[in-house]
């Protein structure tokens, strides 16, 4: 019998090729190894060091021969086979690796063992092995997405060296490297961690870190920001509006009780079902008559902060924390046309330029057909982080609140009076509010022609990435006619400097 410790995928693998070089089948190998005492972001070194059983002679019947053939680990056979999987088997391979189960790495080995004896139904879902193998990465992907989705942060006391936001999560199966990696992309810089029953992964604001188990439960993690979150929870729930069997259907009863509001929830359906569904929201929300309009000051809703010296440093809104990076402006330090976007996408966040996704490849389209060049105007965006939510996996733009056009504001004035171009071309109706310093400035009101602002002219045009969201073909045209036709303007008016 042979011996194989395996922590890991990587480490797996590399003992399998050795018993399939050595052509040893799944019945003569015994497995043993978990993931949590491996580091789960560095791949073990695949030369690791054979159990002492491993090196005492085999005895085995080799496939096809008729009798029981001797073998030792340390000679492998001259002709021994290769081993070529497809790519969609080992991917699978590598997700069903997730299961937790405490015949993972045997049963995967019999399958390749499978393959290897030439029985391609093996990943097939007809065959019964093939079908475990099915249910298994459904089981992983199915916890994967689960983990996305209920993975709470709670926000901790600002202390030296430890993570800012705390998760406490208790994964059915081994999937906390991928999700740490989704959350590593994205939540910016920001602080964090997430702990479960066998592992913990720490994210630096760079990089991913394992670590041994650090916390027994969600009641291990210190919360200033928890009460505040409770109370928010509280005055959205509308108990007109409860549909409790949609809400226990939506979200597993094993999660309950590791969210923040689980703890509260229960009282809330019992409270809607005693009668709380005729007041509607919170008590006071409930007794105001007609349209409700709760009055917040300026300064609470905004309050004076200390001014940031650098883009890099700005909290004057709260866009920051999920962004990658600010993007800030590009373009000659005198350009005599300035464009103004809405804000990065997710392209621009993870790269750190603006235009640089879709709406920059309509954007490039439009300047080369209206003679611009793209490396004579200034590039820049009224908001300079990405604000966005996800779904399923990918990181939607979210149009940026009044309040946050007003409070990057700043930048662009910054801009404005370091390059001093002659026309600026606002994209779209955020560009043209924070152009204008007017919450209220519509498109129609000024998209006809050139108009004089602050002594310098403005062009407004749609957003590139209304054309590429345009119902039809022709209003995709027409779109991005008024694109080109606003940026031949800007040039009219502002043609490059000769020389
Ligand atoms: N959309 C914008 O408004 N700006 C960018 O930089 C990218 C997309």
């Amino acid at each position: 019998m042979i011996r194989k410790v395996v922590r890991s995928f990587d480490e797996w693998r590399a003992a399998v090729r050795d018993l399939i070089a050595r052509q040893v089948p799944p019945e003569f190998v015994e497995w043993a190894g978990s993931e949590s005492d491996g580091d789960l972001f560095t791949a073990a070194a695949p030369g690791d060091a054979p159990a002492p059983a491993e090196r005492t002679a085999i005895r085995y019947t080799a496939p096809g021969a008729a009798s029981p053939a001797v073998a030792h680990p340390a000679e492998p056979p001259a002709a021994a086979p290769e081993l070529r999987l497809p790519r969609a088997f080992v991917e699978m391979l590598a997700t069903a690796a997730c299961f937790s189960a405490a015949d993972r790495w045997a049963f995967l080995y019999k399958l390749v063992w499978r393959w290897q004896l030439g029985e391609r139904e093996v990943i097939s879902a007809a065959d019964t092995d093939g079908a475990r193998l099915y249910a298994m990465v459904k089981a992983v992907h199915r916890e994967e997405h689960d983990m996305h989705a209920y993975v709470r942060f709670r926000e901790r006391p600002e202390r030296a060296g430890d993570p800012r936001f705390v998760a406490w999560f208790e994964p059915t199966h081994d999937v906390l490297p991928q999700v740490a990696r989704h959350f590593a992309n994205r939540m910016g810089r920001a602080t964090w961690m997430i702990a479960t029953p066998a592992a913990t992964v720490l994210w630096d604001g760079e990089r991913l870190h394992d670590a041994p188990p650090r916390l027994r439960s969600a009641a291990d993690i210190e919360d200033s920001g928890e009460a505040l979150w409770l109370t928010y929870y509280r005055s959205i729930f509308n108990p007109a509006r409860l549909n409790a069997d949609l809400l226990r259907s939506h979200i597993p009863s094993r999660f309950w009780k590791n969210l923040p509001e689980g703890a509260i929830v229960p009282a809330m359906i019992s409270g809607a079902a005693n009668g709380e569904r005729r007041s509607g929201q919170t008590g006071t929300v409930g007794r105001r008559s007609g349209a409700t309009t709760i009055a917040v000051t300026p300064e609470r809703a905004q309050p004076q902060r200390d001014e940031p010296d650098t883009l890099d440093q700005c909290r004057r809104c709260d866009l920051w924390r999920n962004a990658t990076q600010a993007v800030p402006g590009v373009g000659p330090k005198k350009a005599r046309i300035m464009l103004v976007g809405e804000q990065p996408g997710d392209q621009e966040d993870l790269q750190g330029l603006p235009f640089v996704g879709p709406a920059g490849a309509v954007l490039d389209r439009a300047l080369a057909e209206a003679g611009v060049e793209r490396d004579h105007v200034y590039l820049t965006n009224a908001v300079k982080h990405f604000k966005w939510e996800l779904r399923g996996k990918r990181r939607l733009h979210k149009t940026p609140a009044q309040r946050e056009v007003s409070a990057c504001h700043v930048w662009l004035e910054e801009e404005l009076a370091r390059v001093k171009p002659d026309v600026v071309v606002a994209l779209g109706a955020t560009a043209l509010k924070s152009v204008m310093k007017d919450g209220n400035a519509t498109m129609s009101a000024v998209m006809d022609a050139p108009f004089q602002h602050e002594g310098r002219w403005v062009v407004a045009v749609y957003h590139p990435s209304f054309v590429l969201r345009a119902r039809d073909e022709e209003s995709r045209q027409q779109a991005y006619e008024v694109i080109v036709a606003g940026l031949r303007e800007a040039l009219r008016l502002a043609p490059p400097r000769s020389g």
